[in-house]
Formats: structure tokens, sequence, C-alpha cells
């Protein structure tokens, strides 16, 4: 199949497709960082979504939209309508992308904030069901793609924060402390499972 990573630098998921034998090419305004140029279109992906894909990945940034964003939303309980405008340019973004001409689509993103009345997720994921010691909440949107399936369950787990959130909260010692470039990068397992079930 030929199949479309949007947003991604890293290229977890595109390589994991690649070994499956797809034609899977990551996007992303960002140079990849997964040592495959020659499978990476960088720029804009929304000029990318009419040109014939088979299946979709996409991990839109989660910046302004998530729930765990909304207290910038509200500062001292009035709505920060800057911080809100771009809120709304995100959604804009993310319903492209869920509304794209691709027959097979999965959109990533944490939980998000009710304010912006996205549609709801199709099911949530935590990177210990996959294999990593983790636990970080994330949505998944599908469209024409079966539920994924746990494929190594861990009973064992700490949180994944990033380093912003961990400094403004207070990191405890049962938490996994990364940057946030770091923390958005695609688990292997998860991108595993993908390539496996959906491929
Ligand atoms: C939350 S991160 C996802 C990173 C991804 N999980 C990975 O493993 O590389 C969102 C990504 O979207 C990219 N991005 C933002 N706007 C974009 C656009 N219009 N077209 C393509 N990529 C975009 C950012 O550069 C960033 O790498």
């Amino acid at each position: 199949m030929k199949i479309l990573i949007a947003c991604e630098e890293s290229q977890a998921v595109c390589k994991a497709f690649r070994a499956k034998g797809h034609e899977a090419y990551s996007c992303d305004i960002l140079e990849s960082s997964g040592g495959h140029p020659e499978w990476h279109i960088q720029g804009d992906v929304l000029a990318q979504l009419d040109k014939g894909w088979d299946m979709m990945i996409a991990h839109p940034p989660c910046t302004y939209l998530s729930n765990a964003g909304a207290t910038w939303l509200f500062p001292k309980k009035v709505l920060n309508q800057a911080r809100y405008t771009l809120g709304l340019k995100a959604k804009d973004f993310f319903v492209q992308l869920l509304t794209a001409p691709i027959a097979r689509i999965c959109i990533e993103n944490p939980v998000q904030s009710k304010i912006f009345e996205i549609e709801k997720y199709t099911q949530i994921i935590q990177p210990y069901q996959f294999g990593h010691p983790y636990s970080k909440k994330t949505c998944l949107w599908l469209k024409n793609l079966p539920l994924l399936t746990s494929t190594d369950i861990l009973n064992k787990y700490t949180q994944f924060v990033s380093s912003g959130s961990a400094c403004r909260r207070g990191i405890k010692s049962n938490q996994m402390k990364m940057g946030s470039s770091e923390r958005s990068k695609t688990f292997p397992g998860i991108a595993n499972a993908m390539a496996d079930q959906w491929g």
C-alpha cells in the first residue's frame, strides 16, 4: 500500500510499514531524524492529502488542543482569547486531516479539551500495552481501520511527562521526565503494532 505518515519526523511509523514492504512516506515541515530522507516529504502535509494514498496515519500537533494545556486556556478562570484562537487553528488542521480523501485513516492525539468540540476518539491506547513501561494516554481516531490490539501488556510502568509540565507540577520520583520533542516521538512498539495489524 501507499501510506502517508503525516506530521512525523522521527519516521518510527514510516520505517515499521517499510519493514512490511509498503511504500510509506513520512511528511513533516521539519527534516527527518529517522535516517531515511529518501522516504521523507519535507513540507506542509495538507498539500499531500490528495495524492492517491491508501492509508494515512497522522500525528498532528496537540499543544493548543490537549486537555493538559487547558489550564493555559483559563488562567484565573478567564478565557485566554489568543490561546483559544490558536486552538481553533489547530482544530481546523486536525479536521482537515480527519476528513482527508483517503480510505483508511488513523489520527493520534492526547485527550483533547472539550471546548474545541472535536468528534470523539475511537479508542485510547497506552505505551504499557505495547511493551513500553510508561503510561501516556493516547487517543486514536480511526476510519475503516480495526481497533489496535495490545501486543505486550506490562503491569509495572511509570508516568511519561514532558520536562516543561514536570517543572510546573513538581516532578515525582515515579515519573519519567522527557523534553517535549522526545516525548512526542512514537513508541516503536506502537508503530510495529500498527504495521503488523493494519499493514
Ligand atoms: C506532536 S509532533 C509528532 C511527532 C511524531 N510523533 C514523530 O514521531 O515524529 C507534531 C509534528 O507535526 C509537525 N507539523 C506541524 N505542522 C505541520 C504541517 N502543516 N505539515 C506537516 N507537519 C507538520 C511538527 O513539525 C511536528 O514534528
